[in-house]
């Protein structure tokens, strides 16, 4: 990926700066992903307790959101060199996401509403559900893969869920991909973002 001419701070807050500053110097300083995720968590925990650091438009769904099902995919900041991305995911009540990769590590964490979460690992090409999960707001877990790396998300609550995700690349631009969960048969993915566009081929 090309990189960018600098960071951007899509929202642009003392909060996100200081949290970018922290996880930044986190990374700098751990000996492995796991190293560094343990570093982030007081942060990230507290990012997730702060009812005031989303503003409204970071909330909104997105019809023709790249998830699909009125998904928006909001950056709120990539790094640069494009190894750090931070953005909320709003699903809809009662729309789900694709069983979809990351490929990089970092840390999900529910903001809003509830969420049914299924795991899956992938084996020979084929795919097994390891764990279903419902987090609460507040509730997080490092995703180190191929730890946690393909899942599915489906909101459960009467409103949207917002979940927050710090991540070691520039996901929504990255080419990733889905999965049939049944056959296993993966396709490339790229989601985009609701607020910026992916210039890469
Ligand atoms: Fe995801």
């Amino acid at each position: 990926m090309q990189p960018l001419d600098g960071d951007e701070f899509l929202l642009d807050t003392p909060v996100v700066r200081g949290f970018v500053a922290a996880v930044r110097e986190s990374i700098a300083a751990a000996v492995s992903a796991d190293d560094a995720c343990e570093s982030i968590r007081p942060r990230f925990a507290e990012l997730l307790a702060d009812r005031a650091c989303l503003p409204a438009r970071f909330r909104e769904s997105a019809p023709e959101g790249g998830m699909g099902g009125g998904i928006g995919q909001w950056l709120l900041f990539r790094a640069g060199d494009r190894s750090l991305s931070l953005f909320s995911l709003v699903v809809p009540p009662g729309s789900e996401t694709p069983v979809h990769n990351h490929l990089a590590w970092g840390l999900v964490g529910l903001y809003q509403g509830t969420q049914d979460e299924e795991i899956y690992a992938e084996h020979d090409g084929a795919l097994e559900l390891t764990e279903s999960r419902a987090p609460r707001p507040g509730d997080f877990y490092a995703l180190i893969p191929p730890r946690d790396d393909i899942h599915r998300v489906r909101t459960t609550s009467p409103a949207s869920s917002i979940s927050i995700h710090l991540l070691t690349n520039d996901t929504g631009c990255v080419w990733r991909h889905t999965f049939d969960p049944e056959s296993g048969e993966r396709q490339p993915f790229r989601s985009g973002y609701v607020n910026v566009a992916c210039t890469d081929p």
